[in-house]
């Protein structure tokens, strides 16, 4: 029987939330300055920023809801055009019920955990996150996953005339994204339907978003229509941009690094503008739990 996962982290731990709102004029400001040197005085361990800064280009131009635009104000200031109710999910594939459900009858009957998760991005800064969440296991238990199927694949929205990223082509969209079938029902993994005990908004993927905590950021797929069993691996949207810098697993390894970022250590948002990196933990600090998944794979090979 899986056992229900229990926080590791506390209250105290969570990123205060105007920095988790301010997080990209935070990151703004500590681009700059490690590109005069006054982050990163610390020696070899911090090394990096002295090596390789992101430039502040990098950093800006990052966006978290690529449907809103590229621009880093993108999101705030288009994502309430996202209409999210009603909202209804096609679970369709290798399932028992497959359907068209309404989102309130997908979740009826199932547990909203309180999650207080590292979250790592793959440009190598970091927050924790209260989330407030349904294990995803619940809701694939609920449709019924037949026994051929290995792998589950997600969807996100598709609203045109509301989406200007959407309409500027600047990804292929739908953003789609995939676990393996025991990655999709390990416990850690949850569909996040609430964050600082608030609905989530719409910027953050309301409303219903993955986050799967072991994994880079980008993995998380926001404002999800759609999950789908197979038994094949699904394709994901940044690997189909970049194959050769974004693979399937995107586990957090601070062995392996992204052709443009190493991901040995990370900036920590809300620890101040003069904080120093900090080590990046092996599956972001869910090694104990989530190693075993990975047993035998060359996780270079897979990364
Ligand atoms: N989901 C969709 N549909 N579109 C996106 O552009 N960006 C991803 C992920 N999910 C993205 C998405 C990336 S790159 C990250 S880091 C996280 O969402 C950010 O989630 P947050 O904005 O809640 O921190």
């Amino acid at each position: 029987m899986a056992y229900r996962w229990k926080n590791d982290l506390t209250a105290a731990d969570v990123t205060p939330k105007a920095a988790f709102l301010n997080r990209r004029q935070i990151l703004k400001a500590t681009a700059g300055l490690g590109a005069i040197g006054l982050v990163g005085a610390g020696g070899m361990a911090h090394a990096q920023d002295a090596l390789a800064p992101n430039t502040l280009e990098e950093i800006t131009s990052y966006n978290n809801y690529y449907e809103f635009g590229t621009g880093k104000t993108d999101p705030a200031a288009n994502a309430h055009q996202l209409v999210t109710s009603p909202w209804s999910i096609k679970v369709d594939g290798m399932v028992d019920n497959p359907g068209d459900y309404a989102l309130g009858d997908l979740l009826a009957g199932l547990t909203v955990e309180d999650r207080i998760y590292r979250f790592r991005c793959v440009e190598a800064w970091s927050m924790v996150v209260p989330w407030n969440g349904i294990e995803l296991a619940d809701i694939l238990n609920k449709v019924g996953v037949q026994s051929g199927a290995k792998y589950v694949a997600f969807e996100t929205v598709v609203q045109p005339e509301n989406m200007i990223g959407v309409q500027r082509r600047v990804l292929d969209f739908p953003y789609v994204e995939g676990l393996r079938l025991d990655e999709a029902m390990h416990p850690l993994t949850i569909m996040a339907t609430g964050i600082y005990d608030e609905l989530i908004s719409n910027q953050n993927g309301a409303p219903i978003r993955l986050v799967v905590p072991w994994k880079y950021g980008f993995k998380s797929i926001k404002s999800i229509v759609r999950i789908t069993l197979t038994d094949q691996e699904p394709p994901t949207s940044w690997n189909k941009s970049n194959a050769r810098e974004y693979g399937f697993y995107s586990n957090v390894n601070p062995e392996v690094s992204h052709p443009r970022w190493s991901q040995a250590s990370e900036r920590t948002i809300g620890g101040g503008l003069f904080a120093k990196r900090k080590p990046t933990l092996m599956f972001n600090g869910y090694e104990s739990e989530v190693a075993g998944l990975y047993a035998g794979m060359d996780l270079a090979e897979y990364y």
